[in-house]
């Protein structure tokens, strides 16, 4: 029963993401604007904006940009605070997540979610600050919580499985996590 609803799950984001998919739609076809509004054309166009970013930094998914590479790249420099006492916090541990039946484990990695978020986007409201504590499944992901509130929203979307589900047991990667911090199996 579970496993079919899962399946189900899968099935439906993977239309919406076909359907959302395409290369970049012009502002006058995307169904945001208004293809009728006079100031349309004093808009930038998807395609001039990521276009350039996509020659660089090319990504099969999503807006068709990694904004990952794009970013240590020095492609792009996103302000990283409005007001001048704002302290910026980088975090650079990977965090392993293995309840994930018979895919591939999840490597959560801090460094490249903090590059772009503060601590607070996620602490302590989505997850607990310790490995382990808080509930997480593909279900709840799928639903649009946890890791789905962005991924698939703002985020790479959620038909790229191996994106998260990274880590082969048993494979180098696995081994090289060694004492590092691992969640429990806990659901
Ligand atoms: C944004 C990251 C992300 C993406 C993309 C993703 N998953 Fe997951 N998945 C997770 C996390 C996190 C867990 C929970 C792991 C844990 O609790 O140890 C999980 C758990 C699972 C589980 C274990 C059972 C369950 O219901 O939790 C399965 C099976 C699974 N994912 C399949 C998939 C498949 C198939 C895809 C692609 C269609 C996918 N996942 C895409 C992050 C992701
Ligand atoms: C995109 C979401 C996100 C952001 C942003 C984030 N974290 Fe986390 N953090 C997680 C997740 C997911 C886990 C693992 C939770 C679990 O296993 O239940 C975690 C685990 C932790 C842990 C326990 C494991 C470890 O690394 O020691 C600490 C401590 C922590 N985070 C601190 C921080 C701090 C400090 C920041 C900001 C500099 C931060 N986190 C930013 C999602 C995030
Ligand atoms: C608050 C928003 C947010 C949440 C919650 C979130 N992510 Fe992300 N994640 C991002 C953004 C933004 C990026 C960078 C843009 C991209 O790669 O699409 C990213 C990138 C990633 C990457 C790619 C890193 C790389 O090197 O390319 C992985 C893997 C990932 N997230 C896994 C997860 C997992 C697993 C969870 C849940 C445990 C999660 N994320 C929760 C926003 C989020």
């Amino acid at each position: 029963m579970f496993r079919w609803a899962v399946a189900f799950a899968f099935a439906l984001v993977s239309a919406i993401a076909l359907a959302a998919a395409a290369s970049w739609a012009t502002l006058a076809k995307d169904e945001v604007h208004d293809p009728t509004a006079p100031m349309l054309g004093m808009l930038q166009e998807p395609r001039d904006a990521l276009g350039q970013l996509a020659a660089k930094a090319p990504d099969t998914a999503g807006n068709l940009v990694s904004w990952m590479q794009a970013l240590d790249a020095g492609q792009i420099t996103p302000r990283t605070n409005i007001h001048p006492e704002t302290i910026v916090k980088l975090r650079t541990t990977d965090v392993l997540l293995r309840n994930t039946g018979e895919m591939p484990m999840v490597r959560f990695p801090h460094r490249q979610h903090t590059a772009w978020l503060d601590c607070s986007n996620c602490h302590d409201q989505l997850f607990a600050q310790q490995a382990g504590a808080t509930r997480i499944n593909m279900m709840l992901i799928l639903a649009g919580e946890k890791c789905g509130l962005c991924h698939g929203a703002v985020a790479f979307p959620l038909t790229e499985c191996k994106r998260c589900h990274s880590v082969d047991r048993g494979s180098p990667e696995h081994a090289a996590f060694g004492k590092g911090i691992v969640r429990e199996a806990t659901q």
